[in-house]
């Protein structure tokens, strides 16, 4: 395949390559990964398509990919989220990447780029991917064997198609493996969201009214920290298992329209539209900062703050201050985007090298297994997901024990009682 990429600017290779060296220092996995299939070549002969968040940890594992055999193209998987040194950084080694941050206008130009390679296998963090695939990219379907998705809003949407019955290849949820979203969910979400606020605004989080919509794994991660920060956490839910969960985690549960009022720092991570919706925007308090961490930024119903107010500034990078009619001041945080990834730099390495080793291992496993798979959303084998926790523990030089003989056979019983 002839060399291309589509990036901001070559020059920022140097700066990127320091900044993926940072990552693979601090992904200990992956790079265990890396170094056996540099070795193996497992992957020889495999084109896959890529659309990703182009941070340092994404190089990391595009680099794998190729050192086991791949040739890769990779977009980003939002218009705010790439780091466009480490784009150049992977163009210069021979990675086809097509993103740049504040591609809002290209951004399904790239998403075609990556398709128009014609992957056998995919990698989506989203479904933007997979969903052209089967609307605009049909011709292409046949050279795909599998795909594996990153993200609980991706997830969704592959069920819904597979339950449609519109899905047209497997996909394995690697988001749903417990070494990933226990941990890049719940801690990767819950610390990078607090960064991208302090990053973006600098405000204090002691003492503030912090409401999260959303008490799932990643709602639960950023509570846990914004509460470690001072904050007074309030959640807001529809689910009512949830919903209990956050009162008996010591949390003040109340709808959105209520906790709209007294909020100072509203944050929104449920991949559902609209959460802060109209009638909490018209209840906001003066002087409220408003951000997202679901996938889409769709979270926030942006045209209608738009529509009510008079007046809009840019008051520092990442923040947006509405004046509004009635003359509150509303602030937005990176457009509604991601905020972890686009005020900060996403989740921390570490983190990723648990999802990332997941999306390693399974393409690995997919090339082998693939075509035994019919077009359905499956989990990723239970030995992977086990071996990244083992492999994780071996790198933090943690120890566990194991099962007894005894012991073994007592789990196995049901005649043993008192
Ligand atoms: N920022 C990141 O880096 C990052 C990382 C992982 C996942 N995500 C995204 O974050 C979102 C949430 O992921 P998750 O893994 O926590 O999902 P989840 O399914 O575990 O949790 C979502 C929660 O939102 C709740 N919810 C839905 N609609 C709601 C509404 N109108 N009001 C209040 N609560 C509502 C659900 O009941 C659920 O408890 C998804 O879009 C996912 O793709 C972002």
């Amino acid at each position: 395949m002839k060399k291309e990429f589509f990036i901001k600017d070559i020059a920022l290779a140097d700066k990127g390559e320091k900044l993926v060296q940072w990552a693979m220092d601090h992904m200990p996995v992956v790079m265990g990964i890396y170094k056996d299939f540099s070795h193996k070549k497992p992957l020889k002969d495999l084109h896959i398509g890529c659309c990703l968040h182009v941070t340092k940890e994404t190089a990391v594992l595009m680099k794998t990919l190729q050192a086991g055999g791949a040739t890769v193209s990779l977009c980003g998987s939002n218009p705010l989220s790439t780091h466009d040194a480490v784009a150049a950084s992977l163009a210069t080694e021979g990675i086809h990447v097509y993103a740049w941050r504040g591609n809002h206008e290209k951004y399904y130009w790239c998403v075609d780029k990556v398709l128009q390679a014609k992957p056998s296998i995919t990698l989506d963090d989203g479904g933007d991917l997979v969903t052209s695939l089967h609307t605009t990219h049909t011709d292409l379907l046949h050279y795909v064997m599998a795909g594996t998705e990153e993200t609980t809003t991706g997830v969704n949407r592959q069920r819904v198609m597979a339950k449609n019955g519109d899905l047209r290849y497997p996909i394995i949820a690697v988001n749903d493996a417990m070494t990933k979203h226990f941990f890049d969910n719940r801690y990767g979400t819950g610390q990078s969201t607090i960064d991208g606020i302090l990053r973006s605004t600098s405000v204090l989080l002691a003492g503030k009214t912090f409401v999260i919509a959303g008490y799932g794994w990643c709602g639960r991660g950023l509570a846990a920290r914004a509460e470690g920060m001072g904050a007074n956490i309030i959640i807001t839910e529809i689910d009512p298992v949830r919903a209990l969960e956050a009162a008996m985690d010591g949390y003040r549960v109340m709808p959105m329209k209520t906790a709209a009022q007294i909020g100072d720092i509203l944050v929104s991570v449920t991949g559902n539209k609209h959460v802060i919706g109209e009638t909490a925007i018209d209840n906001l308090k003066d002087g409220s900062l408003i951000a997202n961490s679901g996938h889409f930024d769709n979270e926030i119903n942006i045209p209608y703050l738009e529509n009510l107010s008079e007046k809009k500034n840019e008051i520092r990078p990442n923040v947006t201050q509405y004046i509004l009619k009635d003359k509150r001041k509303i602030y937005l945080l990176a457009e509604g985007r991601l905020v972890n990834l686009a005020a900060a730099e996403g989740h921390p390495s570490e983190v990723m090298d648990m999802s990332f080793a997941n999306q390693a291992l399974t393409v690995e496993w997919l090339k082998k297994e693939g075509k035994t798979l019919k077009a359905n959303v499956y989990p990723v084998p239970e030995e992977i997901d086990r071996e990244v926790a083992k492999r994780k523990l071996r790198t933090m030089t943690i120890k566990i024990d194991s099962l007894t003989q005894e012991q073994k056979q007592y789990t196995k019983s049901w005649q043993e009682g008192t």
